[in-house]
């Protein structure tokens, strides 16, 4: 029934989005040329939103957000913050922007607490002082550390285990309290593995270095890796490869509109996890990308990454109950043939090939 009338909410605040032009909501999006911002900058244009990008592009690409008012600027920089919210009269903000390779976080943490952490506060701050009434984290799976129980659901204690995750808690901690003394009202979404690739194929993932398992298996495909490195086989899991819970960007960048759509309509501020809810292992991923890419894709088994849990797999019944989401991009055959488009279509990424650069056929 919740879902239901969350529906209906949704659609009526879309149809408000179209048929006044004073009712166009404008967001932010910090990072919205990056993977998953870019996404669901589409997602939300496709529903009426006005979207800006804000960006450093530290890793993000113009490319990926051609048709949308770019912003280069660091989150840091609270005048340029300041001078977007004025200029574009923002009325909600979805913060993507961060620095996310947790081995690197682990490396050097100094970043990771300044880039995610320090500058997040300075942006949180202006969100206040302009007066922005809406913010969605993109937080993570992260958060829950070593799981001690599989489904992992958002009551699930909170334990990072890494730099990268504590970054992401802390975040999650600040809007707690900003909202309690300011009235900023915010969804953390906890994001599992996103994947896959927005159906046409036009925008994907392009992450330089990249180190998620899915793209990186592609890029064997394509014979731009030898081999794709296997950490660990003694898991206790069904192949003995670590499972994990692949969720498509499009379903993740759709997860986006409801909960700004639920924030607007009263909703508490909360947190969501947001996955498939079914968990794949290594071997399961390559064996599936071999059967959609038609190529052999050598891999080779080295020993366990510190910190890597055996399994990571989400209950999202939390936020299905009570804003209607249904992934629709479910399988793992079908995250894996977007994603595949998208590589065949843009073996260099987003780059334009040099002519150095050998061609796919
Ligand atoms: N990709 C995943 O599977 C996954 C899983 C869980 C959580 N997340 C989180 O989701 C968000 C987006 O992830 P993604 O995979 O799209 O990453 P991404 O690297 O593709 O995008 C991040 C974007 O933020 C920008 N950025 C970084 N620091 C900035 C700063 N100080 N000022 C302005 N822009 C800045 C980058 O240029 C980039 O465009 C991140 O917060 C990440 O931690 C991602």
């Amino acid at each position: 029934m919740i879902a239901w009338v969350n529906k209906v909410v949704a659609l009526t605040s879309i149809l408000l989005c179209f048929c006044d032009k004073d009712q166009v909501m404008v967001i932010l999006l910090t990072g919205g040329a990056g993977y998953i911002g870019s996404h669901t900058a589409r997602q939300l244009s496709g529903q009426g939103f006005q979207v800006i990008i804000y960006d450093n592009f530290s890793s993000g690409h113009r490319e990926a957000v051609k048709e949308f008012p770019i912003v280069a600027g660091d989150i840091a920089d609270a005048d340029m913050v300041r001078a977007t919210i004025t200029r574009y009269r923002i009325q909600a903000v979805i913060h993507f922007a961060a620095d996310s390779l947790v081995a690197a976080s682990v490396t050097n943490p100094a970043r990771y607490f300044q880039n995610n952490v320090c500058k997040g506060l300075i942006l949180f701050n202006q969100l206040v002082d302009q007066n922005v009434r809406y913010i969605i984290l993109s937080s993570s799976a992260a958060v829950y550390g070593e799981p001690s129980v599989v489904p992992i659901n958002e009551e699930h204690p909170l334990k990072p285990a890494n730099p990268y995750g504590d970054t992401k808690c802390m975040l999650e901690k600040i809007l707690q309290r900003y909202h309690e003394a300011y009235g900023l009202k915010y969804a953390s979404l906890r994001y599992f593995n996103a994947a896959g690739a927005y159906p046409g194929g036009d925008i994907g993932e392009d992450h330089e270095p990249e180190t998620h398992l899915i793209p990186t298996v592609l890029k064997a495909a394509l014979g731009q890796i030898e081999k794709v490195s296997v950490f660990g086989r003694d898991y206790p899991t069904r192949d003995g490869t670590a499972v994990r819970d692949y969720v498509h960007v499009k379903d993740l960048a759709e997860a986006h509109v409801l909960a700004l759509n639920a924030l607007r309509h009263g909703m508490p501020s909360t947190a969501y996890n947001l996955g498939s809810e079914e968990g794949f292992s290594v071997l399961e991923v390559l064996r599936t990308a071999t059967k959609i890419t038609g190529k052999s894709i050598k891999y080779e088994v080295g020993p366990r990454r510190a910190g890597d849990p055996a399994v990571l797999v989400a209950s999202s019944t939390k936020i299905k109950r009570e804003l209607g989401w249904h992934p629709e991009h479910k399988t793992l055959a079908e995250i894996i043939g977007t994603a595949w488009k998208w590589h065949l279509s843009h073996p260099h990424g987003y780059k334009v090939p040099s002519s150095g650069d050998s061609e796919i056929e």
